[in-house]
């Protein structure tokens, strides 16, 4: 085993309050394409940037465009977790993971197993139509095109946090409190540039910072210990006692 698995293998069998904070890569095994890597999201071709069409000003005025870009884009109905949501699952399984944070809407961790997900971003399998608050599943919006409506006629809306919207309080008092109290922060697959959900990892007090990313980040100079490498190749190689 290479000497920066031998570290995060022995920092991981000395902690009990694990806390994972992740973002879009951790779901690349998965098949879901990430926002800023090279070949990412944000780097394909569209009439608008983005992060324009994936805010609230857009949906409101161009509620078509939005879902015609939210079904192509956002929603991977058949996508399966992969070995880095199994790993986390075992690891809190076995009492040693607290939370796992997620920048992600894809309930990928969920499926996995993992019990205590803080989802700073919202996700696609929860819909509330914006008239009657009616709740509808993922699939009410993957079925047909255009803009999917309630019984009510009411226009139905993701629970996702698009640009210009707050994200959820409870939410993010619980990953800050689930942060504050870790003992081992391991941090993957997120470039670590959208806020507020970056500047969580201001509230970390424990021993250890591990950063897991195919990238550079601008934690990496406060990390104890930066891999540069596929996170699920990472963690399938971590044992859990
Ligand atoms: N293993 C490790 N790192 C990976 C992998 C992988 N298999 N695949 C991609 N990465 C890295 C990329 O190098 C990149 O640095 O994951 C990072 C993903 O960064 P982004 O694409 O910016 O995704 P994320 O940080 O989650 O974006 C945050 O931006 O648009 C918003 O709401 C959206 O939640 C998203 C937020």
């Amino acid at each position: 085993m290479e000497d920066h698995l031998k570290t995060l293998q022995q920092w991981v069998d000395e902690s009990q309050r694990i806390v994972f904070f992740g973002g879009a890569g951790v779901s690349t095994e998965s098949g879901i394409p990430d926002f800023r890597s090279v070949d990412g999201l944000y780097h394909q071709e569209y009439s608008e940037p983005p992060e324009t069409i994936l805010s609230h000003t857009y949906f409101e005025q161009h509620t078509e465009e939005f879902f015609r870009f939210y079904r192509q884009k956002l929603l991977a109905p058949e996508a399966q977790p992969n070995r880095a949501h199994r790993k986390l699952a075992e690891l809190e399984a076995a009492g040693k993971l607290t939370a796992v944070v997620t920048q992600n809407i894809d309930g990928l961790h969920q499926k996995a197993g993992s019990r205590c997900v803080y989802e700073l971003h919202g996700a696609v399998s929860r819909n509330y139509c914006t008239r009657c608050h009616r709740f509808y599943p993922m699939e009410a919006v993957c079925a047909g095109a255009g803009v999917p409506r309630c019984v009510c006629g009411g226009i139905l809306k993701p629970d996702v946090v698009l640009y210009e919207e707050p994200l959820d309080q409870a939410t993010v008092e619980g990953a800050v409190q689930a942060i504050s109290q870790a003992d081992l922060l391991i941090v993957a697959g997120t470039s670590l540039v959208v806020y507020p959900a970056a500047g969580l990892l201001r509230f970390y007090r424990g021993k250890h910072l591990v950063l897991i990313n195919l990238e550079p980040t601008g934690a990496d100079r406060r990390a104890d210990l930066v891999i540069h490498d596929q996170v699920g190749r990472v963690l399938s190689q971590i044992r859990v006692h």
